[in-house]
Order: C-alpha cells, then sequence, then structure tokens
C-alpha cells in the first residue's frame, strides 16, 4: 500500500530503495555511476528501479541528485561535481518507466528524511549538512523544506568561506566545500603527507608510502585509532564546517543541525570539532539558545528515504491512500 522508490545518485554509486510510508526501508539494490556519461547514470537509474518494482506494486519514484535541481522538481541545471548540464531527469525517467518522477537535490532529501525520521524528528527547525565530496546542505523551516524562488536554496558548499580562495567545480574560488568536505579531509591528508611526513608518518605508513594512494577512509579510520596526522586533517575540516554552521545559524537559526553524508561516518571525531568551532564563533554566545549539533541517524538510507517520501508526498506524484 502505497510503496515508492527512492534513488540516491551519487558520484560513485546508485542506491535505490523501495520504503513505505512510515520511512522503511523494505528492499534496496545498487548501481556503480559510469563517472562522465549521463546517459549511463539514466539507464543505471531505470534498471535499478525497473529491479524493483519487478517485486513490489510501486506507484512514484522520488531521486536524489547531486546538483542545482530546478523549481519545477524535473530537470538538473547544473552539477558542479558530476557531468549534468540542463538534464530533464523527471521527463527522460518518467518516459522510460511508466511512472510519476520527482526530483530533488541530495541534500535536501537527506534533511527531508532526517528532519522526519532521523536525528532532527523532534525538531522542526533543521538544517542538514552532508560532507562527502562536496558540501551539501537541505533546510526544513517550521517542518517545510526550503527550496526558494527557484529550487536551488541551500546550495551552501558555496558560500564563500575564503575571498579568492581555491577553486572551485562550481567556477567560483573559495567556496566552503573546498575547505569542509571529504575532498578537502583528503587533500589535507595527502599534502601533510608530502611536506611533514613525520607527521604523517601513520598515513603515509597506511597507504604504503605513497600520499596520493590515501583515501577518506583511511583518514577515518587512524583519527578513530587517535593517529596524531588524521586527527589533524579532521581538526582542519572540522573547523571549516563549524565556521559554516556559525554563519547559517545566523540566517536560519535552526534548533539543530544535523552532520551527514559519507564522512559522518567518522562520527564523534567530527561532530565534536564542528560543535566547538560553531560555539566559538554563535553570535550572542551567553545570550541565547545554541543549536544542537548532532550526528545523521539514516546514514546511507537517508537519500533513498527521503527521495521516496518526497514522491510519496510531492502533489505531482501524489499517492492515494486506501
Ligand atoms: C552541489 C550540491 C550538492 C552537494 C552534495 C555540491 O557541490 O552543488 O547540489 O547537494 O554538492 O552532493
Ligand atoms: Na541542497
Ligand atoms: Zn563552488
Amino acid at each position: 500500500d502505497g510503496l515508492t522508490v527512492g534513488v540516491d545518485v551519487g558520484g560513485t554509486k546508485i542506491a535505490a530503495g523501495v520504503v513505505d510510508g512510515d520511512g522503511k526501508l523494505l528492499a534496496h539494490t545498487r548501481r556503480e555511476t559510469p563517472a562522465q556519461s549521463t546517459e549511463g547514470v539514466l539507464s543505471g537509474i531505470a534498471d535499478a528501479v525497473r529491479e524493483l518494482a519487478g517485486a513490489h506494486e510501486v506507484h512514484a519514484v522520488g531521486i536524489g541528485a547531486a546538483g542545482f535541481v530546478d523549481a519545477n522538481r524535473s530537470t538538473v541545471m547544473f552539477a558542479p561535481n558530476l557531468a549534468w548540464r540542463d538534464e530533464d531527469l523527471r521527463t527522460k525517467l518518467s518516459d522510460r518507466l511508466g511512472l510519476p518522477v520527482v526530483v530533488e537535490n541530495d541534500a535536501n532529501v537527506v534533511a527531508w528524511s532526517e528532519s522526519r525520521f532521523g536525528a532532527g524528528r523532534d525538531h522542526d527547525d533543521v538544517v542538514a549538512i552532508t560532507i562527502g565530496t562536496g558540501v551539501g546542505g537541505g533546510i526544513v523551516i517550521g517542518g517545510r523544506l526550503l527550496r526558494g524562488g527557484f529550487g536551488v536554496a541551500a546550495e551552501i558548499g558555496h558560500i564563500t568561506m575564503v575571498p579568492y580562495g581555491r577553486r572551485c567545480g562550481c567556477g567560483l574560488q573559495g567556496c566552503w566545500e573546498q575547505y569542509g568536505s571529504g575532498r578537502a579531509l583528503v587533500t589535507e591528508a595527502r599534502e601533510i603527507a608530502r611536506h611533514s611526513p613525520a607527521f604523517a608518518a601513520g598515513l603515509l605508513d597506511r597507504a604504503g608510502g605513497d600520499p596520493d594512494a590515501i583515501t577518506g577512509e583511511m583518514v577515518t579510520e587512524l583519527a578513530q585509532r587517535g593517529d596524531v596526522g588524521a586527527l589533524h586533517c579532521f581538526d582542519e575540516i572540522g573547523r571549516w564546517i563549524g565556521l559554516g554552521c556559525a554563519q547559517l545559524a545566523a540566517v536560519l537559526d535552526p534548533s539543530v543541525f544535523v552532520i551527514g553524508g559519507g564522512v559522518s561516518e567518522a562520527g564523534e571525531v567530527l561532530r565534536s570539532r564542528v560543535e566547538a568551532t560553531f560555539r566559538g564563533n554563535l553570535t550572542g554566545r551567553g545570550h541565547r539558545p545554541v543549536a544542537e549539533v548532532r550526528l545523521a541517524e539514516l546514514g546511507w538510507e537517508a537519500g533513498m528515504v527521503g527521495a521516496a517520501d518526497l514522491a510519496r508526498t510531492h502533489p505531482d506524484t501524489a499517492v492515494t491512500r486506501g
């Protein structure tokens, strides 16, 4: 009764799942994302949905996509870290699948699912920040997802953190995601491995002596074991993320920040650092309530669950409940 499919389309994988009205994931499947082929991504999504729809009666499909989605929840206008340019995912997919489709930003769907079913379920004003290849954002205010005038609210990864700083995939310089993302974590680790090999001894050892072989997972694993070089990398990104939270608090005043995305699997190592810098840079500190900084709860399911729930509740794909 009223099952929908949610699809999380990331830089490296497509994850699709059948979800019920309580946000419960009933079945799921995965495909690789063919990096630079938009047609490959499209057929990967269609294929995954067909597999699930063969075994469950599904009514609609929601897609969480890592890019700027238009106000109609149809077209990915731009994706700083993927090949999509004016890609009308909704039309192309609904033609192929014969099902109603709704497209939403990947971090917006995480914010939606965390605010309904996850770490923000006891709050109405939630800002979710996803730390992965980029920095994504989703804003739920008064229980509603903020989409802005053109669909692209909460593109927080492209707030200027450092004037004229590092180059970004979006075409600007100094964007937040160049300092607070998973990619920035790895960049920092490789940098210290190259220039301060003694400090980075643990990381270098783990990567077989090759700075370029260091991955985000390695940095996380070592940080959790207390390695100083790896912890330094989390000090870095945690600082930038916390600083950004303070800016967002000045504008939006959420009661909770939810930190998600792949890098949030580092857990308390990341959360505690974000919280410390956030508190230290919050305006009016000592004279105002302070938002909590929580880790996301739904993990790798968040994107699928949120996209499926939006497909259920979006007017154009509304499911009639019997
Ligand atoms: C994109 C966002 C996306 C985020 C996380 C950013 O670079 O601009 O649309 O939500 O990465 O994937
Ligand atoms: Na967003
Ligand atoms: Zn940018």
